[in-house]
């Protein structure tokens, strides 16, 4: 049967006191509306309808990559409306819609599919995705008949004493007929406590069409939506243990579960070691057999196999395998590192490649250089790669000794096989074979300080 789904996404969010809208704040790294969407895709749904209003530019900018169709809802009246907005997407397609919010994105693919299966397989109309919580504060409370029937869906505002104590909520996910989903709609008012269409009031309408009405009972953690910032933290920290346990289940040693902070859509290989307090971002891979230390933060990179890294920063950067980075390196985007390098304490490296068995062992500055293999850096190198006005670049061959606390001043050319004394600024091509000194020859004068009465 024909399958899309609608994220509903166009509220403010008030309770988050936020400029941004509430979808587009993020869990593990992720925008909570794409967090819903991806789930979506996976559940074999291709055709999504993302429903936009407060910020919709900005809602609109975080799903660029999703490939996703927009329906606009100018006004907040509600979740109902919100639906009735995307009705010029729904006219004319026949089978089922899926309705979500796009602040719960806990909800796992397996439980949709089950659902969906559930919906059309017994026939339903609408089929609601309920759970059980301990506290169903803020949430809509499923009432039902007495033969366990769902009668109809009541938010919390607008509860009684008797349906106050009910804790079987509404996840606000469902699953419509199109056609049934669209008779209901043209009835919904908004006679409640918030003076909003609620999408819960289609329940009861089509019960009292004489639809066919079902319910799914899922783990109440999937369900849990974000109104406020705390509740924002509690799904973080939800999804947090999530990812952490997957890695683990594939191999990866994840010293403490709740200090380490992954995104949802790093990869990691077996055996590699996480230390505490790392923050592992973006689409970063990191390969078999590393070990981050303690802090280190690695956004959208590459670290191969057997890399040691330790409170550290990597952003945008491949790392070649068994290369140590740090501590305290800083290795900026579009950086490529080697193989068996070291990239040691207090070093940084901008948009460079650096060749397989270079040593940057300490206090260097690398900018929009080249570097080739077998180099050593003495400590306290600057590539000084800017002149006030523009950045230029440095080529480094092979094999060449660069002594303490050298410059090079860009553009510049250190041919292979090259020795550069320590303390040199560099401003012209080192030829290939030859040591450069670029720097004021030693002059000692004798007995100066005895002739100028200094002497102690
Ligand atoms: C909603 C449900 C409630 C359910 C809860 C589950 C309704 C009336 N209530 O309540 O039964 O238990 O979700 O989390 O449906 N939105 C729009 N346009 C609007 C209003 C909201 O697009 O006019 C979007 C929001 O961006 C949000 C989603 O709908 O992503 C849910 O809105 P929210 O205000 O959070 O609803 P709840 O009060 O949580
Ligand atoms: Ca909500």
């Amino acid at each position: 049967m024909y399958k899309c789904v609608l994220v509903l996404a166009a509220g403010k969010g008030k309770r988050m006191k936020s400029d941004l809208p509430k979808v587009i704040h993020k869990v593990c790294g992720k925008e909570m509306v794409n967090h819903v969407i991806d789930i979506m895709r996976k559940s074999d749904i291709e055709d999504v309808n993302v429903i936009i209003g407060k910020g919709a530019d900005l809602v609109k900018e975080a799903t660029a990559s999703r490939d996703v169709s927009y329906s606009l809802q100018g006004e907040q009246l509600g979740t109902g409306h919100a639906v009735i907005c995307a009705r010029d997407y729904l006219e004319n397609k026949d089978g089922t819609v899926v309705i979500v919010t796009g602040d719960a994105p806990l909800m796992v693919e397996e439980t949709i599919k089950k659902c969906i299966k559930f919906h059309e397989e017994g026939n339903y109309k609408a089929t609601l995705i309920t759970s059980k919580l301990d506290d169903p504060t803020g949430y809509g409370r499923i009432v039902r008949d007495t033969n366990g029937n769902v009668k109809k869906i009541v938010e919390h505002k607008d509860c009684d004493k008797d349906e106050l104590k009910i804790t079987e909520v509404n996840s606000g996910m469902f699953c419509f007929d199109i056609k049934s989903l669209l008779d209901g709609l043209g009835k919904l008012d908004n006679n409640n406590a918030q003076s909003e269409y609620y999408l819960t009031d289609i329940i009861q309408i089509l019960k009292d069409l004489g639809k066919k009405i079902g319910a799914v009972s899922v783990d109440f953690e999937e369900t849990l939506g974000v109104n406020s910032r705390e509740q924002l933290s509690q799904v973080e920290k939800i999804m947090r243990t999530r990812i952490n346990r997957k890695h683990m289940e594939n191999g990866a040693t994840i010293i403490d579960l709740n200090c380490t902070y992954i995104g949802a859509d790093v990869q990691i290989e077996r055996d590699t070691i996480i230390y505490p307090g790392n923050v592992l971002q973006g689409n970063t891979v990191i390969k078999e057999g590393c070990i981050l230390y303690a802090n280190c933060r690695i956004l959208d990179s590459i670290i191969n196999e057997g890399v040691t890294v330790e409170n550290s920063v990597i952003l945008e950067s491949c790392i070649g395998s068994n290369t140590t980075v740090g501590p305290f390196a800083y290795i900026r985007p579009e950086s490529s590192i080697g193989n068996n390098v070291r990239v040691g304490d207090f070093v940084e490296i901008k948009k460079s490649t650096i060749g397989n068995n270079t040593k940057v062992s300490h206090l260097t500055y690398i900018g929009d250089a080249q570097v080739g293999e077998n180099c050593n850096f003495g400590c306290g190198t600057v590539v000084v790669n800017y002149d006030g006005k523009t950045k230029h670049k440095t080529v480094i061959g092979n094999n060449s000794f660069i002594g303490c606390n050298t410059n090079l001043v860009s553009p510049v050319e250190v041919q292979d096989n090259t020795y550069i004394a320590a303390g040199s600024t560099i401003t012209e091509k080192v030829e290939k074979n030859s040591l450069a000194i670029a720097r004021a020859k030693q002059v000692n004068k004798e007995g100066w300080v005895i002739k100028k009465g200094l002497n102690k």
